[in-house]
């Protein structure tokens, strides 16, 4: 990790009025709720959000790793950011530029040397430190991707009640970061560092908080959830089912969900969770990559396809309605069509109701980057349409199920048309109403009537309200 012409001056920000901040994210819901922190930790500062990025005084692009493809789309959107860099220079005002999140780790001054419009690059774990670093950053360019001592999460101040209000009736949480597990295709253990989780005393501090202000569900956040031992305000272990219970008891936390997690951590505690705890959504991702033990052995998974499937029995015995996700990685080294035939027959025998679907990218530093017998592109791009077309009919056929039946929706936005509201269903489905009486934050009981391309409509169930207020 480099930290070259770190700085942390104090001086002050010349006094001319709200400045405009234009955050974009990319890549996973970390880096949203990561977004929002680096919105919050700037507000002070005087800096105002804006929803577009030429009349912004700092544009920050918080940036994804995960694959070539959104790393490289950061140096694209750098080409157009120096353009507009120029423009404002021409009529005297100025424009800082920030890359921070996933690629700012992963590559650090390289950033500078390709992008001269960058002004600062900042790692994932430094964001609080961010108004020194931008001030640093006027007089010269600025490189921390350090994993600082201090904790983030304690310095990083709370958004103020109406900014939360504002943000909606959904949450999301960060109680764990980083990942130990080292599968051989991923940079997120390099990028996001080693597992570390919050205590469980500010995580539920935090979600309180949320609550009074209005949010009804909260998904809590981590490369590898489920992996989180965190300890409670006496300083006691608590395992992730642990949390999920301290986090069903706060009031007004309607639904909780949670994302990503490993198979190996889907321990007892947890599943005993889906089937205890009605604030908990049955809806889980838990993403296997393969179906074939070959490869998932060569993916350093460190479990086989029949130990998923005996989860996924598992978890259904414990919550028979839950709806599954995954995501998978077609073409990884030495996929053999016969391995890729033992990822469609996993994909049958789970039924989904969702799953994301990635070619495998070679990411420079992991283990398998260095691996020989790399499937050609044209047969991962053959075998990406076919899982595809796969889980787009189970995707379908799960939709279709919900077709006659009631469930609950929590009340999210207006919808397109007056009179319409969007929400989600338990199992994350977004559903349409024609309501004029509930309000955003309502959970109200809904008969699905037609499925929708990637949608559903319904109709309120008078006098039938939720059972969690
Ligand atoms: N190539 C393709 N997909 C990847 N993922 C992670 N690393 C790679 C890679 N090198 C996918 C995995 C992971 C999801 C977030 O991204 O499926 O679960
Ligand atoms: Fe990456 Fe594997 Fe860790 Fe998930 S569990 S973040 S895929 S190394």
């Amino acid at each position: 990790m480099q930290n070259d012409d770190t700085a942390t001056s104090g001086a002050a920000l010349p006094d001319a009025g709200p400045k405009k901040v234009f955050v974009k994210s990319y890549g996973c819901q970390m880096n949203v709720y990561d977004a929002q922190r680096m919105a919050d930790v700037l507000a002070p500062e005087g800096y105002v959000e804006t929803a577009t990025m030429e009349d912004a005084d700092l544009v920050v692009l918080n940036t994804c790793h995960i694959r070539e493809k959104a790393a490289e789309k950061v140096y694209s959107e750098l080409g157009r950011v120096r353009t507009l860099k120029r423009e404002r220079k021409g009529r005297g005002e100025e424009m800082q530029v920030v890359v921070a999140g996933c690629v700012a780790q992963a590559e650090g001054a390289e950033i500078l040397r390709r992008a001269p419009a960058v002004d600062l690059v900042v790692g994932p774990q430094s964001y609080h430190r961010l108004p020194d670093l931008v001030r640093a950053a006027r007089d010269a360019r600025v490189v921390d991707t350090e994993f600082p001592v201090e904790d983030k999460f304690s310095v990083l101040p709370q958004p103020a009640r109406e900014k939360v209000r504002s943000r909606g009736v959904t949450a999301f949480v960060t109680v764990q970061e980083g990942c130990d597990k080292f599968c051989t295709f991923c940079v997120v253990p390099y990028t996001r560092g080693a597992e570390v989780s919050r205590p469980v005393g500010a995580i539920v501090t935090d979600i309180a908080k949320l609550a009074d202000a209005g949010v009804r569900e909260v998904s809590l956040l981590g490369q590898n959830v489920n992996a989180f031992h965190g300890v409670d305000e006496k300083g006691r272990a608590v395992t992730f089912g642990g949390l999920l219970q301290r986090v069903a008891a706060v009031p007004g936390i309607a639904r909780i969900r949670y994302t990503t997690s490993h198979p190996r951590d889907m321990d007892e505690e947890l599943i005993a969770a889906h089937r205890d705890l009605p604030q908990l959504m049955p809806y889980l991702h838990l993403p296997v990559q393969s179906g074939s033990d070959r490869i998932l052995d060569a993916m350093n998974r460190r479990h086989t396809a029949d130990d998923y499937l005996r989860i996924i029995e598992r978890v259904r015995a414990a919550r028979p309605d839950i709806a599954l996700s995954s995501d998978f990685i077609v073409g990884f080294p030495g996929e053999t069509d016969a391995d890729f035939a033992d990822t469609m027959r996993l994909v049958e025998t789970v039924g989904y109701a969702a799953a994301f679907s990635f070619k495998y990218s070679t990411r420079p530093g992991t283990p398998a980057a260095e691996l020989g017998d790399q499937v050609p592109e044209e047969v991962k791009t053959e075998r990406i349409h076919v899982l595809q077309d796969l889980i787009m009919r189970q995707q379908r056929a799960f939709n279709a199920a919900t077709v006659g039946r009631r469930v609950e929706v929590l009340i999210e936005k207006p919808g397109r048309h007056p009179g319409q509201l969007g929400g989600k269903s338990p199992y994350l489905q977004a559903v349409h109403i024609e309501d004029r009486d509930a309000r955003i934050g309502d959970i109200v009981m809904v008969e699905i009537t037609a499925p929708g391309t990637n949608s559903l409509y319904g109709s309120r169930v008078p006098g039938m309200e939720t059972a969690i207020a």
